[in-house]
């Protein structure tokens, strides 16, 4: 080799050395969205048509970068119910058999929803409509129980402009039918996580995103099963991303929900369009209880919104400008950091430090470390709905003055449930799910259940 020639080789390397140490950081990168997401404990998903798996190319990018599932069309009303009390659910079987055989999870969608209503239901109303929409959400909600990790219960609810609720057949059945569907949708899965989704949520300045916060904390006020929000986030010029976007899934978060972005797309192109994406999936990892991410589609010709080319990958599967930027962002993720590690706990509030009671005075004699009377923890018994023969309980869990680490309850001897969420049943006794035994002091936590039979009265129960 002449003397030019290894001068060159040792400068390639040399070269070759630093391209390779500015790129990857100190934690081994993963170099798909779903192993590069995994790495801080959240999830990278997309949403499937089922018709287009038989396309290699789609379904080879499916597999390969994504691991949570969203039927684009497929579990939807009209898909599921093609007439009243006929169920179908060869199309989201389907897809949800793709997903489980290659190891993915699936987030169901939706199950009550005022558009793509089979053509049965548009015309209906009152309590026909009411009992009709309660019997689509339990059936649908049953045939996939126990397989789908959470599920959309109520889609696009509210009002574009004025914070109130959408009109629409579902609203016209009285205000409560929100809850009515999450509650049904309990019983019938009572492990799928429950959440509200909803577009034009994103700006925390927008009335649309204060009127489902305001709905959020007076269903976790009352006891009503809510588990997450989705964010569809589909971004274009009439609907911005903004920078107080983080503000808004923080602020969803410290109600006590799981925040997910659901249906994610940025119309746009290049540098801009890869730039807003970063800052989406850096917000989303700035808040521990934002578990995850799924963008609307596959490749840009794959969008509802085609035209405005704002997915990942270009019409012929090739990586764009986006993709890399949001696969950098995910692997920048601190996996030491507990702010961005949702594993660590996605429904504690961050806004509350658990080991702080604001009621202890610790300079006051008489406040230090009272005698608590009612021990270790207190439980209290409400009834959230009942019907001949059934009923729905919350009870909340409190610590005493101390912080715990796992607690026990006794039901009172008349309840009889095989449907009870957050927490483990075990002859009459109740004890903390995985997730929830760690309560600080002063501090609560709930667990639920559908009881059969006549409900017990509200009260407190025997905590230990
Ligand atoms: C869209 C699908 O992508 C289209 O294929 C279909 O024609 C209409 O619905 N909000 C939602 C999604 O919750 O279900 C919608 O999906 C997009 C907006």
């Amino acid at each position: 080799m002449s003397r030019r020639a290894r001068f060159a080789a040792a400068l390639a390397v040399v070269t070759l050395g630093a391209t390779i140490a500015a790129t990857i950081p100190a934690q081994a990168a993963g170099s798909t969205l779903k192993d590069a997401a995994a790495q801080s404990g959240r999830y990278f998903g997309t949403a499937i048509a089922g018709f287009k798996l038989s396309d290699s190319t789609y379904s080879s990018i499916a597999n390969r970068e994504f691991n949570m599932i969203t039927a684009e069309n497929e579990m939807k009303m009209d898909a599921t119910e093609p007439s009243q009390n006929n169920f179908n659910f060869s199309s989201g079987d389907q897809i949800l058999n793709w997903a489980v055989q290659n190891g993915k999870r699936v987030r169901g969608h939706a199950l009550a929803w005022h558009s793509q209503q089979p053509s049965w239901m548009q015309g209906m109303s009152g309590s026909a409509l009411r009992s009709a929409m309660l019997n689509h959400v339990t059936k649908v909600a049953e045939h996939y129980k126990g397989k789908v990790y959470a599920w959309d219960v109520v889609n696009e609810a509210f009002d574009d402009s004025n914070g109130g609720r959408r009109d629409s057949n579902l609203q016209r059945t009285g205000n409560d039918w929100i809850e009515a569907a999450f509650k049904a949708a309990r019983a019938a899965d009572p492990n799928a996580k429950l959440c509200y989704n909803d577009y034009n949520t994103d700006n925390w300045t927008w009335a649309k995103t204060q009127g489902v916060y305001n709905m959020v904390k007076d269903f976790k006020a009352r006891g009503v099963p809510i588990d997450c929000v989705g964010f569809q986030s589909h971004f274009n010029a009439q609907s911005a991303y903004n920078s107080n976007y983080r503000t808004t899934l923080s602020s969803f978060a410290a109600l006590g929900v799981e925040v997910q972005i659901t249906e994610l797309d940025i119309e746009g192109s290049g540098s801009q369009q890869a730039d807003t994406y970063r800052r989406v999936v850096e917000d989303c990892l700035a808040v521990k209880a934002c578990t995850g991410i799924t963008v609307w589609g596959v490749r840009d010709s794959d969008s509802w919104r085609s035209y405005g080319t704002p997915l990942l990958f270009d019409n012929n599967g090739g990586k764009k400008a986006a993709y890399t930027s949001v696969l950098n962002a995910l692997n920048a993720a601190d996996p030491t950091d507990p702010t961005t590690d949702p594993t660590q706990d996605p429904t504690d509030d961050p806004t509350q430090d658990p080991t702080d009671d604001p009621t202890d005075d610790p300079t006051d004699p008489e406040t230090t470390n009272p005698p608590d009377p009612t021990g270790k923890c207190s439980a209290a018994l409400t009834i959230v709905n009942s019907w001949p023969g059934g009923y729905q309980a919350t009870v909340t869990v409190k610590a005493g003055s101390s912080s715990i680490n796992g607690w026990r309850v006794t039901l009172p001897s008349s309840v009889n449930t095989n449907n009870l969420w957050n927490g483990v049943l075990s002859g009459g006794v109740v004890t903390n799910a995985p997730y929830n035994g760690s309560v600080g002091a002063g501090q609560s936590t709930t667990f639920g259940f559908v009881g059969n039979g006549s409900a017990p009265g509200a009260g407190n129960l025997t905590c230990a």
